[in-house]
C-alpha cells in the first residue's frame, strides 16, 4: 500500500496554482486532506468548523467529503488567502468568514459542531478549552503539524509539547496520536 494514488478533490489543482502565485506556504498535506475528506463523509447533516481557511486547500477536501445536507464554517483573518477559497466555493452551505478566529470562537453562540479542523493558532494554542466546548459529544476534533516541521518557528516544539500534554490530561475526550502525515491528533468528545 502507498499514498501515490490519492485522487485530488475538485478545484484542488486550481487553488494550488493560485496559492503558489501568492506564495502561500502553509497548506495541509495530501494525507491530511484525504483523511479530512473521509472524516467529513462520516457525518451526515453535519455542522463543521475549520479554523484557518488559508486559500481553501483543506477546505476542498472537506467539501468533497461532505453530504449536501452538511454545512461548514471556515474562518481566516487573511482576506488575501481566503479570497482564493471564495473564488471556488460559493455554496449556500459553506460560510467563509474573514475574522480573528479567537474573537470569533469567544463570541460564537450557535449550535455545536460535529467536526472541527483546527488549523490556526486559535483553537489549538489559544482558546483550546473554548474550542473543545464547541464540539458535540461524538464529534471529531483534528489537528495536524504535531511532528517537527521545517517551517516551525524557533521553540515551537515547546508549544506542541504543552498542547499534547493538555490534551492527554483531559478526561472528556478520547485521543489518538498518529505519527503519519505531519503528525495528527484525532479526538472525539465523550
Ligand atoms: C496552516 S494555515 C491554514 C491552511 C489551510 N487549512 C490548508 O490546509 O490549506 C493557517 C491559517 O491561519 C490563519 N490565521 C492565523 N492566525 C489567525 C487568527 N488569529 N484568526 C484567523 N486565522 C488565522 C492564517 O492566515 C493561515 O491562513
Amino acid at each position: 500500500m502507498n499514498d501515490n494514488s490519492i485522487v485530488l478533490p475538485k478545484f484542488y489543482s486550481e487553488i494550488k496554482s493560485d496559492s503558489e502565485k501568492i506564495s502561500f506556504s502553509m497548506p495541509s498535506d495530501l494525507q491530511t486532506g484525504s483523511f479530512l475528506r473521509t472524516l467529513s463523509a462520516t457525518k451526515k447533516n453535519g455542522h463543521f468548523l475549520e479554523l484557518g481557511t488559508g486559500t481553501g486547500l483543506s477546505l476542498a477536501w472537506m467539501i468533497e467529503g461532505m453530504s449536501e445536507n452538511s454545512n461548514l464554517i471556515s474562518i481566516d483573518n487573511s482576506s488575501e488567502y481566503q479570497n482564493i477559497a471564495k473564488k471556488y466555493f460559493q455554496k449556500s452551505n459553506i460560510s467563509l468568514i474573514c475574522d480573528d478566529a479567537e474573537k470569533w470562537i469567544l463570541e460564537y453562540k450557535g449550535k455545536k459542531f460535529d467536526l472541527i479542523f483546527a488549523d490556526a493558532w486559535p483553537g489549538k494554542y489559544a482558546v483550546l478549552e473554548e474550542t473543545l466546548q464547541l464540539l458535540n459529544p461524538g464529534g471529531i476534533y483534528l489537528i495536524d503539524d504535531m511532528l517537527p516541521q521545517k517551517n516551525w518557528p524557533a521553540n515551537h516544539d515547546k508549544n506542541v509539547e504543552k498542547l499534547v500534554q493538555e490534551l492527554e490530561s483531559r478526561t472528556d475526550i478520547q485521543l489518538t496520536k498518529m505519527c503519519w502525515s505531519t503528525g495528527l491528533i484525532l479526538i472525539t468528545k465523550i
